[in-house]
């Protein structure tokens, strides 16, 4: 028997319609194609109506007998939200960085002293498979609580075939298990080892000639990920691994130009990555270059927040054409946070975005950043029944009671996930 859904009176159902295909840019970015009085109705997984309450109501009066009903008066309906940038498979936690940085060290004195992604990648070395999967799946259940129904998962925290292995193993088994998808990155580049400290082209090797190649055998992943930046992986090291990738059909993504101008978003641009992220100090015309190859801006405003940095310029970077998604940045270090809500409050106040913006950003532009476009991120026939209600009466409120999480219910593929905020 098929399973219908019904959410009917919402005072304003953001569909987003019209990018399947592309990302949003510019002027089309503030574009939510909004129906008040809205209403979504939705059968075995995939929406099959959307319009105005009155219209489904009278069109599919047969279908809505079968049909569990929620009203959502009063409240908004969106697109399920998209992190298309997580490191969400990791062991323990640096709240003692936290504490060294707020007395003065540096991201990079850390790491350049054994801490950091280092710390991280001891702890996930040490960690059995059942206890990461343990770990992330809580973070996972966070991630569903905050409204995000579909994330991106880097590994990067092994620095050896074993342990990267286990991390991707991980974050497969909680795609198949758990409601919220997960989309693979390989990101074995995320530091150089110190076995490997006075050696890093041999790591680079290793990578390129052995591990792309089990990545791709065994389909772990769909995206091939590089710290490029000063001390870690240089722009023409990065730019090997990342053209390595490619000819295992593994799409580039880069971390760009996070803590110093270092070329990132023009590498990104040239290899035609997916997306660059980060970007605070991508140049104007790295942007440029990326704007015109279609490679997708990724800003990570909890990131720059918690480092105490100075935010990506992203009004700037709409303006200039750059197609702007948003995301957590997730992991231990620098963002240990699961909360898009706030990344959005984030992304008004410290990027200079517009609250639609900021939407779009967390749907449809962060699908595509992660290839989902066609399938999720805006509310069309076709597309999967990934549906939140938020519990504000119109959009900007989302924006504007900032640090709280408004998510109410939850649809993932059609099923009711979460109600009044909590799992069901
Ligand atoms: O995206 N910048 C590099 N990687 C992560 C941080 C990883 C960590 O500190 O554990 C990031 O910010
Ligand atoms: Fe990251």
């Amino acid at each position: 028997m098929s399973q219908i859904l019904f959410i009917k009176n919402a005072s304003q159902l953001l569909t987003l319609k019209g990018f399947s295909l592309r990302p949003a840019v510019k002027e089309e970015m503030n574009q939510l194609s909004m129906i008040e009085d809205g209403a979504i109705l939705m059968e075995n997984g995939l929406i099959i109506a959307v319009g105005l309450t009155e219209d489904i109501e009278r069109e599919f009066n047969e279908q809505l007998k079968l049909a569990e009903i929620i009203d959502a008066s009063g409240k908004i309906v969106l697109p399920g939200l998209v992190d298309p940038h997580t490191h969400l498979v990791y062991a323990g936690s640096r709240e003692d960085e936290f504490n060294m940085r707020l007395n003065g060290a540096t991201y990079m004195d850390i790491m350049n002293s054994g801490g950091g992604i280092y710390a991280t990648t001891s702890k996930t070395r040490a960690a059995s498979e059942e206890e990461l999967y343990a770990d992330s799946l809580k973070r996972l259940d966070l991630f569903l609580l905050h409204g995000v129904t579909t994330v991106e998962a880097k590994s990067g925290y092994g620095l050896d075939w074993p342990t990267e292995y286990k991390q991707l193993k991980v974050a497969k088994t909680l795609n198949e298990h758990h409601p919220v998808d997960v989309v693979s990155t390989f990101m074995a580049a995320h530091a150089v080892p110190v076995e490997f400290k006075d050696n890093p082209d041999a790591f680079i090797e290793e990578i390129i000639e052995e591990m792309l190649a089990k990545v791709a055998t065994e389909k772990l992943a769909e995206f091939n990920d590089v710290f490029c930046e000063r001390g870690v992986f240089t722009p023409e090291q990065s730019k090997r691994i990342l053209e390595a990738g490619k000819k295992f059909g593994l799409l580039p993504k880069i971390h760009a130009d996070e803590i110093e101008p270092y070329q990132g978003a023009e590498l990104a641009a040239e290899v035609n990555a997916i997306s660059s992220d980060h970007l605070l100090k991508a140049s104007d015309e790295g942007i440029k270059q990326m704007a015109e190859n279609g490679v997708i801006g990724v800003l990570l405003p909890g990131t720059a927040f918690f480092l105490r940095a100075e935010a990506a310029n992203g009004r700037n970077m709409i303006d200039s054409g750059l197609a702007v998604a948003i995301s957590t940045d997730c992991n231990p270090g620098s963002s240990p946070t699961v909360s898009m809500p706030f990344m959005m409050n984030l992304a008004c106040m410290d990027m200079g975005m517009t609250p639609a913006e900021v939407i779009t950003a967390a749907t449809i532009n962060a699908a595509h950043a992660i290839n989902r476009g066609h399938l999720v991120g805006s509310l069309e026939i076709g597309k999967k029944a990934d549906v939140l209600i938020m519990n504000v009466p119109n959009y900007m409120q989302l924006q504007y009671h900032y640090g709280l999480n408004h998510t109410d219910m939850v649809v993932k593929n059609g099923t009711l996930v979460v109600r009044g905020g909590r799992r069901c």
